[in-house]
C-alpha cells in the first residue's frame, strides 16, 4: 500500500506567502508521491476561537481557494472539513481515554497558546477544557486515516511526538498493532519573513496574501525593511544587513538576478526603492498564475463547495473503515 499523508490547516481566512513556501508548495509536491489527505481544521478554530465563528464558514471557504489556487489537486488529494468527518470526534473520545493527563499537559505549543490567551485583551483567561484537548483531537485527526507521514512545521514536532505516543499506547492497551506510529516530514523551504522583519502573521499585519491584487502587494513591498546604515541611493549597500527586501530577492530571484542586485547595491548604483519595485514585479509575476486561479474560484464558489463535500464524503469513508475496527478493539456494541 501506498504510504499516506495527513495534515490540516486552521481556517484563519485568506492565506499568505507564508503559509504557501512553508506548507503548501510541501503539499503540492508530495501529494504525487503520497496517497494524500487535506482537511480545514474548523474544530481546532474552536479551541480558541468558540466565541467568535461569524466568518467561520467564509474562513475556511477561503483557506481551500487558496489550496485550490496554489496547486492542490483535488483529483489527486482528498481535501476535506474536518467537522464534516464526525468520526474524527468519536475517535478523539477513545484516544482520550487511553492518554494520561500529563501528556496533554506538557505539549509547548499548549503552552504557548496559554499565554498568548491570557495576555490578549477581552479573552477569557480560562483555557478550556476542548484547547487542553488539541494535542488529543490532532492525533484523532492524523490516526483516523492511519497515516504513516505527517508534513508540519518545525513548531508541529511536538504534537506528532505525542500522536505517536498515543499510537502506540493505543496498540499496546488493545494488544493489536493497528495504528502507525507517523512520522513528520519536516517542511524544507526558506521561511519568509514578515515586511517588517518580524515572523509574517496575519495579525502582526506585515504579510503579503496569496489573494493580494498586484497593486497591492506591490504597495506593501515598498514598506519592507532594507539596510538601516543607508540613507542614500548612492550610499554603497550592504546586500547581507538588508533585512527584508534582499531576503525577499534569495526566495524568488534567480541566481543571476540575485547576483545582479547584490552588485549594483554594493555599489551603490540601485537604490532601494528602485530595488524594491523590481522586486514587487518579480512577485507579482510569480503569483500571476496562482491569483488568476483564485478568481476562477472566487467567481465558482459552488464548485469549491463542491469539491469540499466531495472529499469529505472520500474522507468519511476511510474513516468508517479505520472506525469499525477501532470499535471492535474497544468492544463497543
Ligand atoms: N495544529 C496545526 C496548526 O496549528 C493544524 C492541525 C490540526 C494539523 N490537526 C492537524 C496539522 C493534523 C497536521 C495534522 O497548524
Amino acid at each position: 500500500m501506498r504510504e499516506r499523508i495527513v495534515s490540516g490547516m486552521r481556517p484563519t481566512g485568506k492565506l499568505h506567502l507564508g503559509h504557501y513556501l512553508g506548507v503548501i508548495q510541501n503539499w503540492v509536491e508530495l501529494q504525487h508521491k503520497y496517497d494524500s489527505f487535506f482537511f480545514v481544521a474548523d474544530w481546532h478554530a474552536l479551541t480558541t476561537k468558540y466565541d467568535k465563528t461569524e466568518n467561520l464558514k467564509n474562513d475556511v471557504i477561503d483557506v481551500a481557494i487558496d489550496w485550490l489556487a496554489s496547486g492542490i489537486d483535488p483529483e489527486i488529494s482528498t481535501i476535506y472539513v474536518q467537522s464534516l468527518v464526525p468520526e474524527i470526534a468519536e475517535l478523539n473520545v477513545y484516544l482520550g481515554m487511553v492518554t494520561p493527563q500529563n501528556w496533554v499537559e506538557r505539549d509547548p505549543t499548549l503552552k504557548d497558546m496559554a499565554k498568548i490567551l491570557r495576555t490578549k485583551e477581552g479573552q477569557n483567561s480560562q483555557i478550556s477544557y476542548g484547547l487542553m484537548g488539541y494535542p488529543v483531537l490532532m492525533s484523532a485527526d492524523i490516526m483516523m486515516m492511519n497515516a504513516t507521514h505527517v508534513p508540519v512545521g518545525i513548531d508541529q514536532v511536538a504534537h506528532i511526538e505525542i500522536t505517536r505516543d498515543i499510537a502506540r499506547r493505543f496498540n499496546n492497551v488493545y494488544k493489536e498493532e493497528f495504528f502507525n506510529e507517523p512520522q513528520p516530514i519536516l517542511n524544507h523551504c526558506s521561511l519568509i519573513c514578515g515586511l517588517d522583519g518580524n515572523k509574517m502573521g496575519k495579525s502582526f499585519q506585515n504579510d503579503i496574501k496569496i489573494s493580494d491584487a498586484e497593486e497591492v502587494t506591490a504597495k506593501k513591498i515598498m514598506t519592507a525593511i532594507t539596510d538601516r546604515s543607508r540613507l542614500r541611493k548612492t550610499d554603497l549597500g550592504h546586500p547581507d544587513e538588508c533585512e527584508v527586501a534582499f531576503k525577499y530577492w534569495q526566495i524568488f530571484g534567480s541566481e543571476d538576478q540575485i547576483a545582479q542586485i547584490r552588485m549594483e547595491c554594493e555599489k551603490g548604483e540601485r537604490g532601494c526603492a528602485d530595488c524594491k519595485r523590481q522586486l514587487g514585479a518579480l512577485i507579482n509575476e510569480k503569483f500571476a498564475p496562482i491569483r488568476e486561479k483564485r478568481r476562477y474560484y472566487e467567481t465558482h464558489i459552488d464548485e469549491v463547495k463542491d469539491i469540499l463535500n466531495d472529499g469529505s464524503k472520500r474522507a468519511r469513508a476511510e474513516a468508517q473503515k479505520v472506525l469499525t475496527h477501532v470499535r471492535e478493539l474497544v468492544n463497543m456494541y
